[in-house]
């Protein structure tokens, strides 16, 4: 009870200080220039930023299967190589489409119709072929929501955060398959819109975003695919889009 005085007139200070809008970022995170991570997309359903996704190759992205669902591919575009939502860079229509069907497998293969070009703001990353270590440190990104139903970011967010053991956060929801990778840390999370994107730890991509419950609950750490885990799939997904 007396915590709870306690964090209530310290967030009382915090408002009347005008800090709070620090605190919000999309749940602890800060702006990002995309030659940071230059393997971030934008996946535009009719013009709109709805979804990251990350650059496999100049014409592979990966992303999440709940951000592919239409059957008509024309409503999507792909943007590249821009830090800020719905304009700049390169922007490109999908040829075909791969989803994962299991639903704790959360992934999808992107053919673009054109090759990206690349350069320091379109970059492809490395899949990781192997889990990365309980607490290690990987960095999340994207357009999405700056608090759990709050606003889009005007511009890409990064922030760091640390995988979680797999006993812990089955703990918290119940349930996390070995295809899922959890991670979190006080204060910071990805959130809607953010889906599809990348966790990249170690220079290798290790997570796609894909669900959790709100965003930065403590105890609630965000649900990722894990990359690792289901690489044999990616590549098969791949082969039969070539
Ligand atoms: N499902 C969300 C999306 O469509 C991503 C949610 C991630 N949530 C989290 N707490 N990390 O964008």
């Amino acid at each position: 009870m007396f915590l709870q005085w306690a964090f209530l007139i310290s967030s009382a200070t915090l408002i009347s200080a005008g800090s709070l809008s620090n605190w919000e970022r999309i749940v602890g995170g800060q702006p990002a220039n995309i030659s940071e991570v230059p393997w971030q997309a934008s996946l535009e359903v009719d013009g709109e930023h709805d979804c990251g996704a990350v650059i496999f190759s100049d014409q592979i992205l990966i992303t999440a299967a709940h951000c592919v669902r239409r059957r008509n591919l024309k409503v999507y575009s792909v943007r590249v190589g821009s830090s800020k939502p719905n304009q700049g860079g390169q922007l490109v229509k999908i040829a075909g489409v791969m989803r994962n069907e299991r639903n704790t497998n959360d992934i999808a293969v992107i053919r673009l119709k054109t090759k990206l070009q690349l350069g320091d703001s379109v970059r492809p990353i490395p899949l990781a072929d192997k889990d990365p270590a309980d607490g290690a440190s990987a960095l999340v990104s994207g357009w999405g929501r700056i608090k759990y139903q709050g606003s889009v970011a005007k511009t890409l967010l990064k922030v760091t955060v640390n995988i979680v053991n797999r006993r812990v956060c089955s703990a918290s929801y119940g349930y996390i398959a070995r295809d899922q990778i959890c991670a979190a840390a006080p204060g910071k999370d990805s959130c809607q819109g953010d889906s599809g994107g990348p966790l990249v730890s170690d220079g290798k991509l290790v997570g796609i975003v894909s669900t959790g419950n709100g965003c930065a609950l403590p105890h609630f750490p965000g649900i990722y695919v894990n990359v690792a885990r289901i690489r044999p799939w990616i590549d098969n997904a791949i082969k039969s889009l070539m």
